[in-house]
């Protein structure tokens, strides 16, 4: 046969909607402090995920449990259909990448080592480090506008240009699956915007995003679908309509609002009311 009469396998349209990564039952606990009680979800293949709580509700500690840092008590956490703790470290990390809330770097480390560090999951006894990682290194210090800062020590940078690297670390990992805790925490709003187009970007050529998001307004532009967590439980899930009511944001941080048309995207924005302005 030649390259002209190839004829592509059909896409199977179930399969493609198989989710990669889904926590099932599971119960995630510090010591003897359990957080997560029994919790299900699954997160949607090739979509931007957003999850939403007040503090202490166990957002991160769910982040954890779906990047394999923290195993589960019961319930299973599943990669591609097998449970993540059956899978090596290094296999996970080429699949899936975190950015933790509160990253500590290494003392004296530059931009361009911690971004380098991202590749270690491609690196063995075998396996040195390439061209290729030059140029996962470089295009993420790109896409993170770091560049300029890429021969820095990393303590001595501010927290947003701090942040920024952290990011462009999980970037150079370059996985399919991106967890990002707070990703724009501690960025001026012109940087916030832009780490969240370049989650779109992102998801525009494959990458499925999840991320804890503090700013509702942001994750009902930005998420194709919302978690809302509670008390160590999903409330509910769904697309931002449906999630981001006056209703559920009451529910979930005792706080009443008005939710109103986002003038630019046509997502519901919430107005809060307070003790001064109801
Ligand atoms: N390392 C830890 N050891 C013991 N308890 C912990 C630990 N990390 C978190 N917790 C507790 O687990 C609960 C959930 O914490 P988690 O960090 O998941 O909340 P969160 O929803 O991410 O909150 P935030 O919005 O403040 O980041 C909290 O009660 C917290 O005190
Ligand atoms: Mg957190």
């Amino acid at each position: 046969m030649t390259a002209t009469e190839f004829v592509p396998p059909a896409v199977d349209d179930d399969a493609a909607q198989v989710s990669r990564l889904v926590a099932q039952d599971v119960s995630l606990a510090y010591g003897d402090r359990t957080v997560l009680d029994g919790l299900s979800v699954q997160v949607p293949p090739g979509k931007v995920t957003a999850i939403v709580g007040a503090n202490g509700c166990g957002k991160s500690t769910l982040l954890r449990g779906l990047a394999r840092l923290l195993k589960p008590t019961s319930g299973s956490i599943l990669l591609d259909g097998r449970d993540i703790h059956e899978q090596s470290t290094r296999d996970v990390a080429r699949e899936v990448g975190l950015l933790p809330q509160s990253p500590l770097a290494p003392e004296g480390i530059t931009v361009t080592e911690l971004v380098g560090r991202g590749r270690h999951p491609y690196h063995g006894l075998f396996k040195q480090w390439s061209k290729a990682d030059d140029d996962a290194v470089a295009h993420a210090l790109e896409l993170t506008d770091t560049l300029d800062l890429a021969h820095r020590p990393v303590d001595e940078l501010s927290g947003g240009q701090r942040q920024r690297v952290w990011i462009a670390m999980v970037l150079a990992q370059e996985t399919g699956l991106l967890l990002l805790d707070e990703p724009t925490s501690f960025l001026d709003i012109a940087h916030a915007v832009e780490v969240l187009d370049l989650v779109t970007d992102l998801n525009q050529r494959g990458t499925t995003v999840v991320m804890v998001l503090h700013d509702l307004n942001l994750a009902a532009r930005y998420a194709d679908h919302l978690i809302a967590m509670c008390g160590g439980e999903v409330l509910c899930e769904g697309d931002a309509a449906s999630v981001v009511t006056a209703a559920n944001v009451e529910r979930v941080f005792g706080v009443r609002c008005q939710i109103v048309p986002d003038p630019v995207s046509a997502t519901p924005l919430v107005v809060p009311l307070g003790r001064h302005h109801v």
